[in-house]
């Protein structure tokens, strides 16, 4: 794969000079909706699932995916996979509330949070939503809400940490024994028999070793771990799982000819040892489940912003942008790394390296360094590449900054699907007591 083709896979292309998104101009985009803006393709969202739901359909047909609502939680997004058939994993009260806003019914949730709530579990139970516990002692107290509003006990989950985890960084690696989630494999029997006994009658079981795994191999050691816990619970307390859930975490290539996760290698060391579990154990056919977020959004979206400030200060050259960590955080937080292409290639006069840097009064607002790029000017505009996965959805009002706008590109159309926020916007929560009036 060239560098172009690279480009062409995340729908970019250059047209006389111009960048394209989505076959449509970015410039006159950002003339016409203003920036900093997040563009996304909706075709490559359908086309992610799709090719996912096709490869897993070819292994085995019991397969659901669970889209990570918390990559990008946009009404329209949600109603995009709803309508390609997908399931949702919900972290939180507020996303399974925003797929109820989006007609998505609560059989298509599994609501995989942690430090769990009472409020949680009530709001899970009286809206019939699939619980997946991630310790012991959250069983206790959901089992009493379930008596205390007499709701029926049919389906119960607990999230296993297989010890062995993965992610593109420390903060996104979620198993391990000293990481918060899930629970280890000395209590797992423990959990299930108690659930048995609490009068919960199904079982699932689920994992997920972290975020932003591009290597697939590093799914092996984990997923070994996994199905030893599973064989031991099915073996001593003759549990068959309604299904197993292996998680999300497959990464995508950020940087420039990166090669992209090896499905061969994933079949190999996630589907086929599944497989070889339940036909050994003798576990029928639960369903196989996964839950990628980055897979399915990331490449779908730019985000565009315009250079208003380029300065040498001697040392350095900045190019500062209207965008900042407040809009895209990942660079900042995770020192991750971003692709920022000019929607403008100018004739080729030789290269500069720069900085691209954020309004944020922070020197760590930072979208991108020592970047080299065709000379920039005040006024151009830069598009950030792969932000479709936790752009908008960790963007803050940090330095009272009103969140950007989404805008959604189908077929040659655009449409808006979230408004900027207004400076009253970032007000109107706030309430001034009477003695400060
Ligand atoms: N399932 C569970 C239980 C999760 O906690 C997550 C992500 C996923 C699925 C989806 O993971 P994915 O397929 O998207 O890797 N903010 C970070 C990523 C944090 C992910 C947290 N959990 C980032 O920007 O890289």
């Amino acid at each position: 794969m060239n560098y172009s083709e690279w480009l062409n896979v995340k729908s970019l292309e250059y047209r006389e000079d111009v960048l394209y998104f989505a076959g449509k101009n970015t410039l006159e985009i950002s003339k016409e909706y203003g920036t900093p803006i997040y563009v996304i393709n909706e075709n490559t969202i359908r086309e992610r699932y799709k090719s996912l739901k096709i490869l897993l359909n070819s292994e085995y047909e019991n397969n659901r995916i669970y889209y990570a609502v918390k990559a990008n939680s946009s009404l329209s997004i949600l109603k995009i996979f709803h309508s390609e058939g997908a399931f949702f994993d919900c972290t939180s009260m507020g996303e399974i509330y925003t797929c109820f806003k989006a007609d998505i019914s609560p059989e298509r949730i599994i609501y995989t949070g942690n430090m769990f709530t009472d409020e949680d579990f009530t709001f899970a139970v009286e809206n019939k939503v699939l619980v997946n516990l991630d310790s012991v002692s959250q069983l206790k107290r959901l089992t009493k809400i379930h008596d205390h509003l007499g709701k029926e006990k049919i389906i119960i989950s607990f999230r296993i940490n297989p010890e062995f985890g993965a992610g593109h960084h420390i903060h996104t690696i979620t198993a391990g024994k000293t990481i918060k989630f899930g629970i280890l494999e000395e209590q797992a029997i423990e959990a299930f028999s108690k659930a048995k006994e609490n009068g919960f009658e199904k079982f699932g079981i689920h994992q997920h070793i972290g975020s932003g795994v591009l290597n697939a191999q590093d799914f092996k050691k984990p997923v070994e771990k996994y199905i030893s816990i599973i064989k031991k619970i099915a073996k001593s307390l003759e549990i068959k799982f309604e299904f197993i859930d292996f998680g999300g975490g497959m990464g995508i290539p950020y940087r420039p000819l990166e090669e992209p996760l090896d499905f061969d290698i994933y079949k190999e060391v996630v589907i086929k040892p599944f497989k070889q579990l339940i036909n050994s154990e003798d576990l029928g056919e639960p369903i196989f489940k996964i839950e990628p977020g980055r897979y399915l959004t990331a490449e779908s979206s730019i985000l565009l912003t315009q250079i208003n400030t380029i300065k040498n200060n001697g040392y350095k050259l900045f190019a500062g942008v209207d965008a900042g960590f407040n809009t895209l955080l990942r660079p900042t937080l995770y020192n991750s790394y971003h692709h920022i292409i000019s929607c403008n290639k100018k004739s080729k006069e030789s290269t500069l390296i720069y900085d691209i840097t954020g309004p944020i009064c922070e020197s760590g607002d930072i979208l991108g360094k020592n970047r080299e790029l065709n000379k920039l000017e005040e006024k151009d505009v830069l598009a950030i590449l792969d932000v479709g996965a936790y752009g908008f959805t960790m963007s803050s009002n940090y330095n009272s900054r009103p969140r950007s706008s989404e805008i959604l590109i189908n077929n040659g159309k655009i449409f808006k699907i979230r408004e900027a926020e207004s400076l009253d916007d970032l007000l109107k929560l706030q309430i001034i007591p009477d003695h400060l009036k």
